[in-house]
């Protein structure tokens, strides 16, 4: 096999070039870091959930008619994605209080909010990725009012609906990170959902016991991150009773075979 030029390896996944003009091959791994790369693990298996989820999340956001730069899945750990120009903001939405919230303004977590929040984030790690305002945004032209106003909506839209998908699973989506990128088709514009969206970057808790099944495992130091990441693929139907991933490499096929 021709060996695959890498674009850019950040701290979760690898970009490789894909096999056509407009393609990027992304490659989950297994590492986990927090607090900016301070700490850092290798945890066997999060790769291989990271995309399993992030592939449903991003076919349930283009059923809803949000463009995502998602294409298919190649095998266990990769995908085909649409290249984009990565704009360089973390759009975070929260719906409870949790996390830098909590620790900024001193309040105790888990308390809900009375109306959802959104708050931007410059992608910048020799930075920390400081909070921004739209202010900044615009004037320093990171993304112009128009994209920024998309970009609002589209994570309100999402919002809502993975509210009511994670709902439905017995899951509290507490707060999540969304990534968008520009893309250029037929010398059109568009701004489309890029990154990915697993427990990596989102906040999920047991409607019931309130465990956390998210990154905070890691964070915290809780243990159980695959075991927690395997229970929210299992409520998702991309994993079987005994834990195998369903339809596991079976790149021929579009769409993941779910189990009812
Ligand atoms: P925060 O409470 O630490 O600001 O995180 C808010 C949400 O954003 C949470 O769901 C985790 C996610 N997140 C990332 O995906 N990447 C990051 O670098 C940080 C700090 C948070
Ligand atoms: N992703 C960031 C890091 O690698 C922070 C985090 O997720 O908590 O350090």
């Amino acid at each position: 096999m021709k060996k695959r030029r890498k674009i850019h390896e950040g701290k979760a996944k690898i970009l490789y070039e894909g096999p056509t003009t407009g393609t990027i091959i992304q490659h989950f791994k297994d590492d986990a870091t927090a607090f900016n790369g301070e700490r850092h693990e290798v945890i066997d298996g999060k790769g291989v959930l990271n995309n399993r989820i992030t592939e449903y999340i991003f076919l349930a956001m283009e059923e809803i008619g949000v463009a995502t730069h998602f294409i298919k899945r190649l095998n266990m750990r990769e995908q085909l994605i649409k290249k984009v120009d990565i704009i360089p903001l973390e759009v975070v939405v929260r719906n409870v209080i949790a996390g830098s919230l909590a620790k900024r303004l001193g309040m105790q977590e888990g308390i809900k909010l009375s109306r959802s929040i959104v708050e931007y984030y410059y992608k910048d790690d020799a930075l920390n990725d400081p909070m921004v305002t739209d202010e900044h945004i615009t004037a320093f032209e990171w993304a112009t009012a128009t994209e920024l106003e998309d970009m609002v909506a589209t994570a309100l839209r999402v919002n809502d609906f993975l509210t009511g998908l994670f709902r439905g699973i017995g899951i509290q989506l507490v707060d999540f990170k969304l990534e968008f990128g520009r893309h250029f088709e037929n010398g059109n514009l568009r701004i489309l959902l890029a990154d990915e969206f697993s427990p990596d970057n989102c906040r999920l808790w047991d409607i019931k016991t309130g465990e956390k099944l998210d990154k905070d495992r890691f964070r915290q130091n809780l243990g159980g991150l695959v075991d927690a990441y395997q229970e929210v693929a299992r409520r998702l139907g991309i994993l079987n009773e005994n834990g195998d991933i369903i339809d596991s490499d079976d790149a021929k096929n579009d769409k993941p075979t779910l189990v009812k």
